[in-house]
């Protein structure tokens, strides 16, 4: 709950709001949740907190000097994502030189904001180091590479974010390994091997396996369970799966989410809704703004509806600074604020899935 200092009568009030009751005249009655009477509408973030979620935001470092930008960011959400200050390319641009500044800079602003971070991300076969993907490397060297960078990454962070990525995009679509330099060197126990050098450094962070397209249970949710499942039985450091959730209104609506997301929780697993987007072939209509509404709705709902589901994160808030233009050509209009910061059917839809 916001902790406000509220008058015993506006106590009161919050807590009747909080509860569905309506205090006030019919008008009243269908206002949204708010912190304060005559105070501005609750948050995402504090809405999703009185459900014990969160809600968050991915962020990038180049963003940071948009200060319309930052002050939503800074405003709205209670856990952020840096989208890339994190990952291997910025953090051992060469072989045993660690470069902490963009994402200190991003844990420096979500800590100033009283945010949380989830960090992102240790083990993925993308945005790599030259170094390391141009190298010839024995099994025995990039192991000591990889707990190498893994060790000193997470201790630099350590205690200072909530959950790690530790390994990104492990699987194919039909649950097979995917080959990265990592499977392909090192075989499948890389990634128990990631989980425990990463908890070693540190104990407190939450622990997830991160992926796209494993939102509906099939083949690769399917992989994701399995191993799980072995990882739990032998007593590996895994916490969490991290759906991105990565959607597209063109390919439909992951039905079955609720049920993957149910099925991860029996394994004494969290699950989150990691990087979510809808994303949809330009141009933008009304009537597709309203469909992607109603995703977003229904895949908050489906986050409040499990138990282990512990907050959902939209890989960034606003379209202006979405990765979707750029990497799926002809397709956009992703996120809950448009361009303009302005807010989208979508971003109401997400105040009516957590009010
Ligand atoms: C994306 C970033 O948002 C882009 O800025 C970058 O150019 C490419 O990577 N899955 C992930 C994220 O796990 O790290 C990716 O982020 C999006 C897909």
């Amino acid at each position: 709950m916001p902790r406000n200092r509220l008058g015993l009568a506006g106590a009161l009030a919050a807590v009747l709001i909080a509860a569905g009751i309506a205090t006030g005249t019919p008008a009243q009655a269908h206002e949204e949740p708010r912190t304060q009477a005559h105070e501005r509408p609750a948050t995402l973030a504090q809405l999703a907190e009185r459900h014990g979620r969160y809600f968050g935001s991915a962020t990038d470092n180049p963003e940071l000097t948009d200060t319309a930008y930052t002050k939503i960011l800074g405003r709205e959400f209670d856990m952020i994502t840096p989208g890339n200050g994190m990952k291997w390319y910025a953090t051992e641009p060469r072989q045993g030189v660690f470069d902490w500044t963009n994402g200190d800079q991003i844990v420096n602003l979500a800590h100033a904001n009283h945010q949380r971070v989830r960090a992102h991300t240790l083990v993925w076969h993308s945005q790599l180091p030259d170094w390391l993907t141009s190298g010839t490397w024995t099994a025995d060297e990039l192991r000591a590479v990889l707990k190498k960078h893994i060790t000193t990454e997470v201790r630099h962070y350590r205690g200072k974010v909530y959950s790690w990525d530790v390994v990104n995009e492990a699987f194919n679509e039909d649950g097979t390994y995917r080959d990265t330099i990592w499977y392909r060197t090192l075989g499948p126990g890389y990634i128990a091997d990631a989980l425990r050098w990463a908890h070693q450094a540190d104990p407190h962070a939450k622990l997830y396996l991160n992926d796209y397209n494993i939102e509906a249970t099939g083949p690769k949710s399917d992989a994701y369970y399995a191993l799980a499942k072995q990882l739990k039985a032998q007593h590996v450091p895994l916490d969490g799966i991290g759906l991105q959730a990565h959607l597209a209104l063109q390919y439909g609506y992951p039905t079955t989410l609720e049920d993957n997301l149910r099925r991860f929780s029996r394994l004494g697993l969290d699950t989150a809704l990691t990087e979510v987007d809808v994303r949809m072939q330009l141009p933008a209509t009304d009537a597709k703004l309203t469909e992607q509404a109603t995703w977003y709705r229904d895949l908050t709902g489906a986050c409040l509806a499990v138990r282990g589901c512990v907050g959902v994160t939209i890989w960034d808030y606003t379209d202006r600074y979405s990765w979707i233009p750029a990497v799926f050509p002809g397709e956009g209009a992703a996120l809950p604020w448009d361009e303009q910061l302005n807010t989208k059917p979508a971003y109401h839809a997400l105040r009516e899935a957590l009010r």
